[in-house]
């Protein structure tokens, strides 16, 4: 049983790991089905949405703007559409919290909108990069305010008229804003990605009726579509199901299975690498839902070698590096993963780079830290304390790592969790028994 206090959780080693899981909606999907619920005319049901705080904060932003939601279960929320650009000016402060998709996302969807607004969000939120959504957005014709590119956000919005754009950086966000304020703009907007990302957004403008033309890494919309209400259900989320498969792929007999998971292409670039390090992975695919591809994944430990991650791949892995270093973490000592190209690390809910590195040292493996990456050496893990910076994925990927350690480890700032996995522990509890291991 893990212990927990007011933030710390500790995690003891563990003999044995087995089971299936189903893991809670996917975050990037419920933040997006959630706003354009709100844009849609009629009402939307989305059912396994996700329970996070990432996710309750894009409910709350939007119930601030007028929107009628209402949960039918913890996981079932009906959103009634207001409309494109059919939103009220908040009467307060919009707080999107811990979440960087709930801000970037919503300040597209703001930017077309005839009012002025603030959006902010929690300490780490305030630090993070604005500009590359303040930038094409202003472009399109909003006037946004931000001290030194950082939250808060004051958002001039506006009629948006349509760009070709490309931005610097391969970011899903940054694609999703400005497809979203394109969309209630006029005329068309084009974007050029500078390498594939997450696909949501474009599937789920699909699924409300939004004509949309892709081609390889080109993307257009036609701004003034209307959006068609309809229920929906969100898929686990495979960056949650990822700490399984690494718990599973990192621990000697491990089998574990997971059902009712996103498939989706531009989201499974972990499983090829954890191939790499030698585990079984296995796919089943159950079919298409609301356009996006779902199934089952099994997971058992076969061998376990070293890998690196080359920078053209980072973007499809970016949120699974955490639990990759997991993984690396309890190889067999002496076999190292190096990550180069991954500087957006240290601009995520923390600087991802130098937690990692910190609490993988703290726990005895060897970790060098570069500017954009770290060389992680594993070396026989032991317990310790480390602290997850009040991030929710290194949160995690301690815990992952803790089960492989000899004694207990502690981990401070795990209640981060909630942000996207509040029922982590007690799933850790389950599928993994605990005794000492080593
Ligand atoms: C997300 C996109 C990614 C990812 C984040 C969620 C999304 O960020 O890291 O956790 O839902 O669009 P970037 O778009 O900044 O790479």
């Amino acid at each position: 049983m893990p212990g927990m206090s007011a933030d710390a959780v500790t995690v003891r080693p563990a003999t044995a790991v087995a089971g299936t899981i189903s893991v809670p909606g996917d975050k990037s999907v419920s933040h997006r089905y959630a706003m354009l619920a709100a844009l849609a005319d009629g009402v939307s049901t989305i059912e396994h949405y996700s329970p996070g705080a990432d996710c309750a904060a894009t409910l709350a932003c939007l119930r601030a703007l007028g929107a009628r939601i209402r949960h039918r279960a913890p996981d079932v929320v009906e959103v009634e559409g207001r409309g494109l650009r059919g939103l009220q000016a908040p009467a307060g402060t919009l707080d999107a919290a811990n979440s960087g998709t709930t801000m970037r996302l919503m300040a597209g969807v703001l930017a077309a909108h005839p009012f002025r607004c603030v959006l902010t969000g929690d300490s780490s939120l305030v630090k993070r990069p604005m500009r590359r959504v303040i930038e094409p957005l202003t472009r399109m014709g909003a006037t946004i305010d931000a001290s030194d590119g950082r939250p808060p956000l004051v958002i001039h919005g506006g009629t948006l008229r349509g760009i070709s754009f490309t931005p610097d950086i391969p970011s899903a966000q940054v694609k999703s804003a400005v497809l979203l304020a394109g969309l209630q703009g006029t005329g068309r907007t084009a974007i050029l990605e500078p390498a594939r990302t997450r696909d949501h957004t474009e599937r789920a403008l699909d699924a409300f009726g939004v004509e949309l033309k892709r081609d390889g890494s080109a993307i257009a919309i036609e701004g003034g579509q209307s959006l068609r209400a309809r229920p929906l259900q969100v898929p686990g989320d495979i960056s949650s199901a990822t700490f399984w498969i690494a718990l599973a792929a990192a621990t000697p007999g491990a089998d574990i299975e997971i059902h009712g998971v996103g498939l989706n292409p531009t989201r499974t670039a972990v499983l090829d690498v954890l191939r790499r390090v030698g585990a079984s992975i296995e796919t089943i695919a159950g079919g298409t839902r609301d356009g996006e591809p779902v199934g089952s994944i099994r997971v058992r430990a076969a061998e376990r070698r070293g890998f690196s991650l080359q920078p053209e791949e980072v973007p499809a892995v970016i949120d699974e590096i955490p639990a990759l270093a997991a993984v690396a973490a309890l190889l067999p000592a002496g076999e190292t993963m190096e990550v180069d190209g991954a500087g957006e690390l240290r601009v995520k809910e923390s600087d991802r780079i130098a937690g990692l590195a910190r609490g993988f040292r703290a726990m005895g493996a060897e970790v060098e830290e570069f500017p954009d990456g770290f060389r992680l050496t594993a070396r026989p893990l032991i317990g310790a304390t480390v602290d997850a910076l009040g991030d929710h994925r290194l949160a995690m990927a301690f815990a992952i790592a803790a089960t492989g350690a000899r004694g207990p480890t502690t981990i401070t700032g795990a209640s981060a969790v909630a942000v996207s996995y509040p029922a982590f522990f007690d799933e850790l509890d389950r599928l993994a028994v605990s005794g000492d291991r080593r």
